[in-house]
């Protein structure tokens, strides 16, 4: 995008953005988790406070530094990224979930270490879904002006092309704007790049060509400063 400096569009407005992984304990060693580095998300935020918002970071097993400016809150689990986001999200102008919430959870949490078994067998897993932050957001907003971005990773298979899972899936979370990546192969995660298709619930689909997250992170931003 060439930005050298920004411009300061986003000032005085409050924006939260989720990123990374959530983890889902099974006892107090080990956990289910996802491959989501954080980077886009941490870049969100970077570009929106270069662009003078006030940012609340939500960021779930993220090893990346604090951006500077942006107050970061450090969760876990799903329920621990939920409370937080919802709870930031009540003032604010958007909210973009670029985190990877894990879809389930074991039922229960095991509150000794698991031990192998001297019979050769293996625990059977039971899970539980995870509540949707993404759709409660957009369901339930405090401010009903406020801009709701949701990701989804698609590959296409033999029930669809990644367009049409991401046209049904922005119908379902009911959010404004949901930012596409193929996942095909696995090639985005830990990139430093990214290439995507905004699609919007009022407008045409924007492509972003690949290119930095950062530039990507803009791309969101001007949309979302267009709805604002
Ligand atoms: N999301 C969320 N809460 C969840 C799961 C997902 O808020 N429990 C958000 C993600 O942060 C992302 C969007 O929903 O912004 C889409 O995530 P995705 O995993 O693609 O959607 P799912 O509804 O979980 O569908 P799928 O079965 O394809 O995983
Ligand atoms: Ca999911």
């Amino acid at each position: 995008l060439g930005r050298g400096v920004a411009t300061p569009d986003l000032a005085g407005r409050h924006v939260v953005v989720s990123a990374g992984g959530t983890r889902e304990f099974l006892d107090p060693v080990r956990f289910l988790g996802n491959r989501s580095s954080g980077l886009q998300g941490y870049a969100l935020a970077r570009a929106a406070a270069a662009r003078g918002a006030e940012v609340t970071l939500v960021a779930a097993n993220v090893t990346l530094p604090d951006p500077a400016g942006v107050k970061v809150v450090r969760v876990s689990t799903t329920a621990e990224l939920r409370d937080a986001v919802l709870s930031s999200a009540a003032a604010a102008d958007a909210v973009v979930m670029a985190a990877a919430p894990a879809d389930f959870r074991p039922t229960a949490v095991s509150e000794a270490k698991i031990k192998k078994a001297d019979d050769g067998s293996a625990p059977t897993l039971e899970l539980t879904q995870n509540p949707d932050i993404l759709l409660e957001l957009s369901s339930h907003r405090s401010r009903p002006e406020s801009v709701v971005v949701g990701f989804a990773a698609e590959t296409g298979d033999e029930s669809g092309t990644i367009l049409e899972h991401a046209r049904a899936k922005l119908a379902r979370k009911g959010c404004d704007l949901l930012v596409v990546n193929d996942v095909s192969g696995g090639a985005v995660f830990g990139s430093p790049e990214n290439e995507a298709v905004i699609l919007a619930a009022d407008g045409e689909p924007v492509p972003v060509a690949r290119g930095s997250k950062t530039a990507l992170a803009h791309a969101i931003w001007d949309q979302v400063r267009g709805r604002l």
